[in-house]
C-alpha cells in the first residue's frame, strides 16, 4: 500500500486551471523533491493534498484511506503536516511557543490553541522536545524571546521546526532553503537529515534552490504546467530535455 497516492487532481481559479490532472505516488519513505517552473503548480498540490483548498476533481489516498477535500485539521489528524511557503509563525509569541502551540491539536482555532499552549504549563516532555528541535537549528537561544526579532532565514526554520513536534506520516515543505542564507541552509539541510533518520517518513519538499535539493532528494518529481512532467533520480531529471524545456520555456 502507498502512503500518498495523487490521482487526475484538478484545481481551477476562475479561469487559471492550476492543477490539470495530477498523478504520482509515492511508495514508501523518501526524502522527495517536488520541483517545476513559477506557477506549475506545486503550492496548489500541497494546498490541495493538506486540506488548505479543495480539489475540483481527483484523488488524495494516504495510506490506502480516501481523504480526499478533507478539511486542514482533519488531514493534519490523519497525518499531513506542512509548512507554507511565505512562512507563518506568530512573532508576538516567544520561538518555544510558537513550536508548542504546532503541537496542539489544529482543530481547536489559533485563539484556542494558543490559550490552551499557554494554560498546560507545557507538559515536561514536550518542552524538553521543543528546545532540542530549537537547538538543532542554532535557536536556543531565541526560546524566550518573541519571533519578530528573528531573521526571515530564522523564521523560517522555526516554522519547519515547528511541524516536526509531531509525528506526522507526510511532512510538505514548501521552499524551506527560500530567504535562507548560506551559512544557515547548511543547518537547515542538516536539520531535514537529522529528522529523517530519527523518522524516516515521507519528506515531499517543494524547493528552487536545485544544488540544496539535489543533494538532499533522491527522487524527484518535476511539475509543469498543472501536471507531472517527470519523475527520477536528480541525474535523470537534470538531464531530461523536457524538464530543460519547461524550464527555459
Ligand atoms: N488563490 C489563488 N487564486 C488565483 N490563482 C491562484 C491561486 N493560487 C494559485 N493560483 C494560480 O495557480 C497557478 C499555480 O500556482 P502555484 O500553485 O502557486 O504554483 P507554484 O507553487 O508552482 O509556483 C498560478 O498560475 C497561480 O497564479
Ligand atoms: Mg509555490
Amino acid at each position: 500500500m502507498s502512503i500518498l497516492q495523487v490521482s487526475g487532481l484538478a484545481k481551477a481559479y476562475g479561469g487559471i486551471r492550476a492543477l490539470e490532472g495530477v498523478d504520482f505516488d509515492i511508495a514508501g519513505p523518501g526524502i522527495y523533491g517536488l520541483i517545476g517552473p513559477n506557477g506549475a503548480g506545486k503550492t496548489t498540490l500541497f494546498d490541495a493534498v493538506a486540506g488548505t483548498v479543495k480539489p475540483d476533481s481527483g484523488r488524495v489516498m494516504l495510506q490506502g484511506k480516501d481523504v480526499t477535500g478533507w478539511p486542514s485539521h482533519r488531514m493534519a489528524r490523519a497525518g499531513i503536516s506542512r509548512t507554507f511557503q511565505e512562512c507563518r509563525v506568530l512573532a508576538e509569541e516567544s520561538c518555544l511557543d510558537n513550536v508548542l502551540f504546532a503541537a496542539q491539536p489544529k482543530g481547536l482555532g489559533a485563539t484556542v490553541r494558543q490559550l490552551v499552549t499557554r494554560a498546560s504549563g507545557h507538559r515536561r516532555d514536550l518542552r524538553e522536545e521543543a528546545m532540542r528541535l530549537l537547538s538543532m537549528v542554532r535557536l536556543q537561544d531565541y526560546a524566550h524571546q518573541p519571533a519578530a526579532l528573528l531573521s526571515f532565514g530564522q523564521r523560517r526554520l522555526l516554522e519547519i521546526v515547528s511541524t516536526f513536534i509531531s509525528s506526522p506520516e507526510v511532512f510538505l515543505l514548501d521552499e524551506p532553503a527560500s530567504g535562507v542564507n548560506p551559512a544557515l541552509l547548511e543547518v537547515l539541510a542538516d536539520f531535514i537529515s537529522a529528522m529523517y533518520a530519527e523518522r524516516p517518513r515521507v519528506f515531499l519538499v517543494v524547493e528552487h534552490n536545485m544544488e540544496f535539493i539535489m543533494s538532499l532528494a533522491q527522487d524527484i518529481i518535476v511539475m509543469h504546467q498543472g501536471r507531472v512532467l517527470e519523475r527520477g533520480t536528480p541525474a535523470q531529471v537534470q538531464a531530461s530535455p523536457a524538464v530543460m524545456e519547461a524550464y527555459l520555456g
